[in-house]
């Protein structure tokens, strides 16, 4: 971090790309900017424009964002993205003019990507805590709106994992939520023996019923499914900013509704509920 250039006329502009524009930046400024990036690999989320450096993140983010968007009613709300990654989400919902983004993580590789970007965006309202959503209780009845996404799979106990989250909450607080889902209609869950799509600590993969049951246990006053969206190659995939492999590696080759594994191919849903 300490290599980078200051920037002083560096502007932020939000779409799919997350841009920093400066009319002043140097060739030499750029090719430090981009070893810096580089440094910081794998960039998961994204992607991001800095003053030309093209980040082309494994996964295009925006599809996710454009998704919850429609249900976004952010103005003036203290919100948290628990797994907030590198930020990605934070930064776009700055377009609704929240009164604070808390962004919980807790990868010291994801934090640093965030410090890169908001080292140049300079948003005073954004803020990272290397944390896990185990502390989320901590908060006491802070947030008006938290999202968590892609992390109630990675918890061995997801009911805990969701009592946390709504302690959390203000009284009515709303909470977004997406996790892997499997068909069905029973109360049941998929348990990878080892890995689920090449990914190692995925472990439980509910049907809605039992998610549904699982906010119920952990207290929430209601339940509802947004929606229910397969992940397709075109959303998350190989690009120079990830060493290895991604999706289409992980699907099995002669029939791409079935993980590498033989189990059904990553399928999401998305709900949003209230405390
Ligand atoms: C699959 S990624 C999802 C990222 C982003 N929320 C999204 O949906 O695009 C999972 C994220 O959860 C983070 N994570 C890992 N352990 C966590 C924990 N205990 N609490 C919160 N986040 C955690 C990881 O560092 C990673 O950024």
């Amino acid at each position: 971090m300490n290599e980078l250039p200051n920037i002083s006329d560096a502007t932020l502009v939000l779409g799919d790309w997350i841009t920093l524009g400066s009319s002043s930046v140097t060739a030499e400024q750029k090719e430090s900017i981009m070893r810096v990036a580089k440094m910081m690999m794998p960039w998961r989320k994204g992607p991001f424009d800095l003053f030309g450096v093209k980040i082309d993140s494994e996964w295009q983010s925006f599809k996710k964002y454009d998704l919850l968007r429609p249900y976004m009613d952010l103005e003036g709300k203290v919100v948290a993205d628990v797994g907030c990654n590198n930020g990605y989400y934070m930064f776009r919902m700055l377009e609704f003019s929240p009164k604070s983004i808390l962004g919980i993580d807790p990868s010291p590789l994801f934090r640093s990507q965030f410090d890169l970007i908001n080292r140049y965006a300079g948003v005073q309202n954004l803020r990272y805590e290397m944390l896990g959503i185990e502390h989320m209780a901590g908060f006491g009845e802070m947030f008006d709106t938290l999202f968590c996404l892609g992390v109630l799979y990675h918890r061995s106990d997801p009911i805990a994992a969701l009592k946390s989250l709504k302690q959390s909450l203000k009284k009515g607080g709303e909470l977004f939520l997406d996790t892997f889902m499997i068909e069905g209609e029973e109360p049941v869950c998929l348990v990878p023996e080892s890995t689920y799509s090449k990914i190692g600590n995925i472990h439980f993969i509910p049907t809605i019923t039992a998610l549904r049951h699982w906010f119920k246990r952990a207290g929430f006053e209601s339940f509802e499914v947004l929606e229910i969206v397969r992940t397709e190659p075109d959303e998350q995939r190989k690009t120079e900013w990830i060493p290895g492999q991604s999706l289409e590696d992980f699907l099995d080759p002669g029939n791409p509704e079935l993980t590498i594994e033989g189990y059904p191919a990553p399928k999401r849903v998305y709900v949003r509920a209230h405390r």
